[in-house]
């Protein structure tokens, strides 16, 4: 191996710069220095750090292009604005929000990759879901990155489909709602119930969309008995969330609960279609879960009394999978 590519190598396997863009986002910095920027001293006196330490985080942040020298300090570039305000990018670099925080578990990825296990657990104590439950505002901050990852790809998913041909739709784990609410909107035929451990956030959707008298909201849990006799279950981001044993309870409740000629719908991103091998090793790092391919979907599916009928490359970003009880 020649030099230029261990240097390659090593400055890819650098924990450096992940780290320090996460502290600057966690911080504020980007935020903070906008415009004429700031003097190191004023800044770390403000945010509350150590000047000197501060001075090495901007000064690696700089060689990056993020923060530029001024004559008294450093602010930030129109390359750094990127790292400015409230999106989904600074949602999941922020250490304080439930995606920056599960990040974090990539630390793990020796023990989830040795014992198939999530990583998360093992740092944290407690699985992601109990860790948002006895902290209310990484739930919130969860609630906010699920729906700004979806924003792009909601009507997509909504036009992709013929929900239409459904009277009644389950959204479960249908977290704050967006898709649903979006798929309501699209169809006014439809009446739909969703079913989440929090669905404070779903019922502010269902509210500011104008929807209440068609979508109402169900606290509890997807390994419990679910709202029965809909027409179609809808499972958007769930089942790569779990291992096999969990992920096939989930269909069990769904087959129990759905009509004889219902339909279980799976929307998420496919392994080989859509789904990118990050997104594989984070699943496995915060929840022990995966990517799935479809012909591991047919598999798992088919173990718990459901067929694949369709599979439809539904958004830029994501599958829809149609199964039926057999
Ligand atoms: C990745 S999010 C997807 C949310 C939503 N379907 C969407 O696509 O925006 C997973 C959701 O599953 C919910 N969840 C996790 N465990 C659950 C359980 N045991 N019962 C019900 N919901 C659960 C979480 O609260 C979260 O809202």
């Amino acid at each position: 191996m020649g030099s230029d590519d261990a240097n390659t190598i090593l400055h890819l396997a650098s924990l450096a710069t992940p780290m320090a863009l996460r502290v600057a986002v966690t911080l504020g910095l980007p935020d903070r220095l906008r415009g004429d920027g700031a003097g190191v001293a004023e800044l770390a006196d403000d945010v509350g750090v150590a000047p000197v330490p501060l001075g090495l985080l901007l000064g690696h942040l700089t060689t990056l292009g993020f923060f530029e020298h001024t004559a008294t300090g450093y602010r930030t570039t129109d390359y750094g604005e990127n790292l400015c305000g409230d999106s989904l990018t600074t949602v999941l670099l922020n250490l304080d929000t439930a995606g920056g925080r599960a990040e974090l578990a990539f630390v793990e990825l020796l023990h989830s990759v040795t014992t198939g296990r999530a990583g998360y657990d093992r740092r944290y104590g407690r699985d992601f879901w109990a860790d948002l439950a006895g902290h209310p505002p990484l739930r919130e901050s969860f609630d906010r990155q699920m729906a700004h990852r979806l924003r792009a790809e909601v009507p997509q998913l909504a036009a992709g489909y013929d929900w239409g041909r459904f009277a009644t739709v389950v959204d479960v784990g249908g977290g704050p709602g967006t898709l649903l609410a979006a798929i309501l909107a699209a169809h006014p035929g439809i009446r739909a119930r969703l079913v989440d451990l929090d669905v404070s956030a779903a019922a502010r959707t269902f509210a500011e969309h104008g929807l209440e008298d068609r979508a109402s909201v169900v606290a509890g849990s997807f390994f419990d008995p679910l709202p029965a006799g809909a027409d179609a279950y809808l499972l958007c981001d769930i089942l790569h969330d779990w291992d096999d044993e969990h992920a096939g309870r989930v269909l069990d409740r769904c087959v129990e609960a759905a009509r004889p000629d219902g339909r279980v719908l799976v929307v998420e991103p496919v392994g080989g279609r859509r789904a990118g091998t990050d997104m594989d090793l984070a699943m496995l790092v915060i929840f022990g879960g995966r990517e799935r391919r479809v012909a591991e979907f047919r598999e798992l599916a088919a173990a718990h009394g459901l067929a694949l009928d369709a599979v439809t490359d539904v958004s830029d970003g994501r599958s829809l999978l149609e199964f039926r009880i057999v």
